[in-house]
């Protein structure tokens, strides 16, 4: 007959339920060795999209200013404050405005919710426009990253288009007639303009069709299809090697003339010697203590347990304050309810489409659809173009001296463009001056 097994007494089991529960959600101590630090980024649900070691050089604050880091976080903000703001928001025209309403006066935290929301969203455009810039003016869209900068261009273009049919739902006169003018601006397009039009309001002119069309885009179809993009690109990032950096950076990779990064996701890891890289990840099982017992030399490389995630929890913790204390201080603009015979003089579109609203002003076709289309071919078609592979990873590099200048002409004359739409265009788009 065989002895029952013992089995641990219920007293024992309340007494180290605490532990118990611990480290049944946290398998593994805070990590103290080499071997500890890989096995948690590589073991966590949340971590293992980093990979077990970055590249010094692609930590500096200096080189990435955190820049797409801030847009993800910023996206993040948006989702969270942009469930909650679903609960109180009714896409119809005879409610929406009311619901902005109660928001301001009834709803606890209501105002404050929209500003961050509102506040999140603007950030966002101005952040992925200006990572968009870092990475260019770095020569960062080069080889092997052409396919991430084309990604790049989508998540640029989706994140305007979010924030636009964002504007919308307050349906307050800025609303309106901001919508108005940019859906009209898109029916200036050649064959389809009027067609594309008529898809995006579901009517003639802007109204409850259209509030019902930009809702769902709004908090359905473009989040979603945000978040699939910004999975490629983070996908993206680890198979073309990290980030990108200069050659001299002393990475193991590059000594061995593997430049292009071909090794996929696994070359951050200081190379092994005669063993292929894969069979690092399987030793890490039974090796004990740092890597260099695998015969390897660290390279320029650090673990990103703890160097990454810090570098990450500050820009989430600088990121989020930025958005309280805007969200505090400023309030998200509230007009007069939509009255559709009495039009703004001059009805302005959102900021970041005031330049194309000024090259309108001009010419309607070129404008709104000739120039911003070229505009976009060429941000597609540069990194097939541009394929020298000097001074890749270095800000303003002697060696792209042509590409930046080119580049920095056409930011800086949309930038002066947007300026004279927000700040000199006065009732019928005349010149007046803010001064
Ligand atoms: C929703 C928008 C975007 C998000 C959330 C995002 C996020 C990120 C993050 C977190 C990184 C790594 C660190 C950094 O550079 O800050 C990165 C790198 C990169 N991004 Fe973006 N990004 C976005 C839009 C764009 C745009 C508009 C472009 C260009 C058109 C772009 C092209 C790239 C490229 C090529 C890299 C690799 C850079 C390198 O190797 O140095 N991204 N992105």
């Amino acid at each position: 007959m065989s002895t029952p097994t013992q089995e641990p007494g219920v007293w024992n089991a309340i007494r180290e339920l605490p532990s118990n529960v611990w480290s049944s959600v946290f398998r593994n101590p805070l990590p103290s060795t080499d071997l500890e630090r890989a096995s948690t980024s590589f073991t966590n649900f949340f971590l293992h999209i980093h990979p077990v070691k970055v590249n010094r050089h692609t930590l500096r604050p200096s080189y990435t200013l955190g820049l797409g880091l801030i847009s993800t976080f910023l996206f993040l903000i948006l989702v969270v404050t942009g469930v909650l703001l679903m609960f109180y928001y009714v896409p119809s025209t005879t409610q929406a405005y009311d619901r902005m309403l109660d928001l301001r006066g009834t709803v606890a935290f209501g105002i404050f919710l929209r500003n961050m929301h509102r506040w999140s969203a603007h950030g966002m455009v101005a952040m992925v426009f200006l990572h968009l810039c870092r990475v260019f003016l770095t020569g960062a869209y080069k080889k092997p990253r052409e396919f991430n900068w084309v990604i790049g261009v989508a998540l640029f273009l989706v994140t305007l288009f979010l924030s636009f049919t964002g504007y919308l739902l307050p349906w307050d006169q800025l609303a309106f007639w901001a919508i108005t003018v940019g859906t009209s601006i898109a029916a200036y397009a050649p064959v389809i303009g009027k067609q594309i039009q008529f898809v995006l309001l579901g009517d003639a002119n802007v109204g409850q069709e259209a509030l019902l069309r930009f809702y769902v885009l709004h908090v359905a179809v473009l989040p979603a299809l945000l978040t699939m993009l910004i999975g490629v690109h983070f996908w993206r990032i680890r198979k073309d090697g990290g980030l990108s950096r200069p050659e001299k950076t002393g990475d193991s990779s590059r000594r061995r003339g593997d430049a292009e990064n071909k090794r996929g996701e696994d070359a951050e890891l200081p190379a092994a010697g005669t063993v292929t890289l894969k069979k690092v990840y399987g030793m890490q099982g039974f090796v004990r203590g740092p890597f260099l017992k695998l015969g390897n030399t660290p390279d320029d490389s650090v673990f990103s347990w703890p160097n990454l995630l810090m570098a990450e929890l500050f820009v989430l913790v600088l990121t989020v304050s930025a958005i309280l204390v805007l969200s505090l201080a400023f309030n998200a603009p509230l007009e007069q309810p939509v009255n559709v015979m009495h039009p703004p003089n001059p009805a302005k579109a959102p900021w970041y489409f005031l330049g194309l609203q000024e090259m309108v002003s001009y010419s309607a076709f070129w404008g709104g659809v000739g120039v911003p289309g070229i505009l976009v071919a060429l941000l597609l078609i540069t990194p097939y173009i541009d394929r020298g592979t000097g001074g890749v990873g270095r800000w303003f590099a002697r060696e792209r001296l042509l590409a930046n200048t080119i580049f920095l002409t056409l930011v800086v004359l949309n930038l002066i463009f947007v300026a004279i739409g927000t700040f000199f265009r006065g009732p019928n788009w005349t010149f007046v001056s803010p001064f």
